[in-house]
C-alpha cells in the first residue's frame, strides 16, 4: 500500500513537470510568434498595439514606406501595401488603409485622404462644408494581413459628423471627426476612449478573431 502511494506520488510530480514544460513551451512559442505592423504612421501604431493587447497578439512596429497606388478601393489599396511589405520584411505583417467619406461631397476625399490632409488640411474641410446641412461622414479602415500563406483584408467603420471647427490635440482627421453616440471629437475623447469606437479597432476585431481562430490562441 506504501509503495503503490509512493508511485503515485511520483507520478504525479512528473505529471506536474510534463505540465510546466508543456505550458512555457507554448508560452515560448507565441513569444517566437512576430507580427509586424508596417506603417509610416506610429500614432495608428500606438492604436493598434494597445488595442490587439486585448486579444494577446503582440505587435511590433517597422517603418516603412509604400508607393501608395491610385485606386478607389481601400481593400485594393490596403492588399498591394502588404504584399510590397511582406516582400521586403518577410515577417508576418499587417497593414492599414483609412478612408474618410463625407456625404455631402458624395464620398470626398475617400481613398485620398492622405493627399487632401497635405493639401487643403482639416480648415480645407471645413471650409467645403461651410454652406452644407448635411455633415454626416464615414471612417473606413480596411487591415491587410500577410504571411507566407495568406493575403487578407478586413474592415470596419464608424459612422459620425463633421464638427464646425478644429479641436485641439489628436491627429490626421481626429480634430474634426465626432462619432456617433459622442458630442466630442476623435481627439478631445483622447487615445483610450478612441479605441473604444474607432473604425480600426472594428477591423482589427475581425483580424484578431480571424487570427485567434486560425494560430489558436
Ligand atoms: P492612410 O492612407 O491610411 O494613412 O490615411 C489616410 C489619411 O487619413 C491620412 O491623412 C491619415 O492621417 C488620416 N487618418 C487615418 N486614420 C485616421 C484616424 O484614425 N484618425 C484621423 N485621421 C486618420
Amino acid at each position: 500500500m506504501k509503495g503503490g502511494l509512493q508511485i503515485w506520488v511520483t507520478n504525479n510530480v512528473y505529471g506536474v513537470y510534463i505540465h510546466q514544460i508543456f505550458y512555457f513551451g507554448t508560452w515560448f512559442f507565441l513569444r517566437l510568434r512576430r507580427i509586424i505592423f508596417a506603417s509610416t504612421n506610429e500614432s495608428k501604431y500606438n492604436e493598434i498595439l494597445l488595442h490587439l493587447r486585448n486579444f494577446d497578439i503582440d505587435i511590433e512596429y517597422v517603418r516603412f514606406k509604400t508607393v501608395e497606388i491610385q485606386s478607389n478601393n481601400l481593400e485594393e489599396i490596403a492588399l498591394k501595401k502588404s504584399k510590397e511589405a511582406y516582400e521586403k520584411i518577410g515577417i508576418p505583417l499587417i497593414v492599414e488603409d483609412t478612408g474618410l467619406f463625407i456625404d455631402s461631397l458624395k464620398g470626398f476625399p475617400g481613398p485620398y485622404s492622405s493627399y487632401i490632409l497635405e493639401t487643403i488640411g482639416n480648415q480645407g474641410i471645413l471650409d467645403l462644408l461651410s454652406n452644407k446641412a448635411n455633415r454626416f461622414a464615414l471612417f473606413r479602415s480596411v487591415v491587410a494581413y500577410k504571411d507566407g500563406n495568406n493575403n487578407l483584408t478586413f474592415s470596419g467603420e464608424t459612422r459620425g459628423i463633421i464638427s464646425d471647427h478644429i479641436s485641439k490635440g489628436g491627429w490626421g482627421y481626429d480634430p474634426i471627426f465626432i462619432p456617433e453616440g459622442s458630442s466630442i471629437t476623435y481627439a478631445q475623447q483622447g487615445i483610450t476612449n478612441k479605441i473604444g469606437v474607432s473604425h480600426r479597432t472594428h477591423a482589427l476585431n475581425h483580424f484578431a478573431e480571424w487570427y485567434r481562430g486560425n494560430y489558436s490562441i
